[in-house]
């Protein structure tokens, strides 16, 4: 995909649009490579890449120097860049120096969490032909005020805020949103009422898309396990044989041989 057009398509044709979040230049090659619809510079990477509990410690800094390392090696992938914590709370002309660093950083469009105190922003950011993918349920900017990372809309008042949102999200131009932890049934619901594509992560399978963290994907993050998540490989038991090995022919003089040394 290389548009939101693409997006737009999709959802008409009822295709299904995988995603996966990236954070620098390596894994971005391997992505360009696979089949995989288009990439998110997540602020996730606080967490994958920092080692921070959550992700309020991304900053713009950071957010930029990922999504440029990514776009990189992105090749014609679609690339959506996260606005971290605060940077879209600050007053409409702040906000919009923070969203242009990530579109200069080369990012083709820019998500934002919530939608409560968003509209605004987000329809000035549309009108100045920046795409806005919306994020909404479990939205982990807001861990602090939720209390956790939980499931959202579980009763019914919930419910309907989250479908509110997602309508004002797209009445605002948003041209998809992420729906993290709601029960499936609330995911169908906002799916089918909205014209946009929804692409979830822990929204069971009716949206219209899907979005993992590559690590967690990978099972690179020992000992994650939510509900939602299905691990495609044993990232770090392999990974940690493979350092293993190498380390054991380094102590045993099996590596470098002759093999791998000028003459
Ligand atoms: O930052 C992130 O990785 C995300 C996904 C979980 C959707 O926002």
């Amino acid at each position: 995909m290389k548009t939101i057009l693409d997006f737009h398509e999709k959802k008409q044709k009822k295709q299904k649009i995988s995603m996966i979040t990236c954070y620098d230049y390596s894994f971005a090659r391997i992505v360009a490579a696979s089949d995989i619809d288009c990439i998110l510079v997540g602020d996730s990477l606080a967490m994958t890449m920092h080692g921070h509990k959550t992700t309020l410690n991304a900053s713009v800094n950071m957010m930029a120097l990922h999504t440029q390392a990514v776009v990189r090696g992105a090749g014609d992938k679609f690339v959506v860049g996260d606005l971290p914590f605060m940077s879209y709370r600050k007053g409409l002309t702040a906000n919009m120096t923070y969203v242009e660093k990530i579109m200069k950083a080369g990012a083709h469009a820019v998500k934002l969490e919530g939608a409560s105190g968003n509209i605004e922003l987000v329809r000035h950011m549309v009108d100045s032909g920046v795409p806005v993918m919306g994020h909404l349920g479990l939205t982990p900017q807001s861990v602090n005020q939720l209390g956790g990372f939980k499931v959202q809309g579980r009763d019914e008042k919930a419910q309907k805020k989250i479908m509110e949102q997602a309508l004002q999200l797209q009445d605002a131009g948003a041209f998809s949103v992420v729906l993290e932890c709601v029960p499936s049934k609330l995911a169908k619901e906002i799916t089918q009422a909205l014209e946009i594509p929804t692409i979830g992560i822990g929204g069971g399978p009716d949206c219209d898309g899907q979005v993992l963290v590559l690590q967690d994907m990978l099972g690179m993050n020992e000992g994650f396990k939510p509900k939602f998540l299905k691990t495609y490989f044993n990232g770090f038991e392999t990974l940690k044989n493979v350092f293993n090995q190498y380390h054991n022919e380094v102590v045993e003089q099996e590596f470098p041989t002759e093999k791998e040394s000028y003459s």
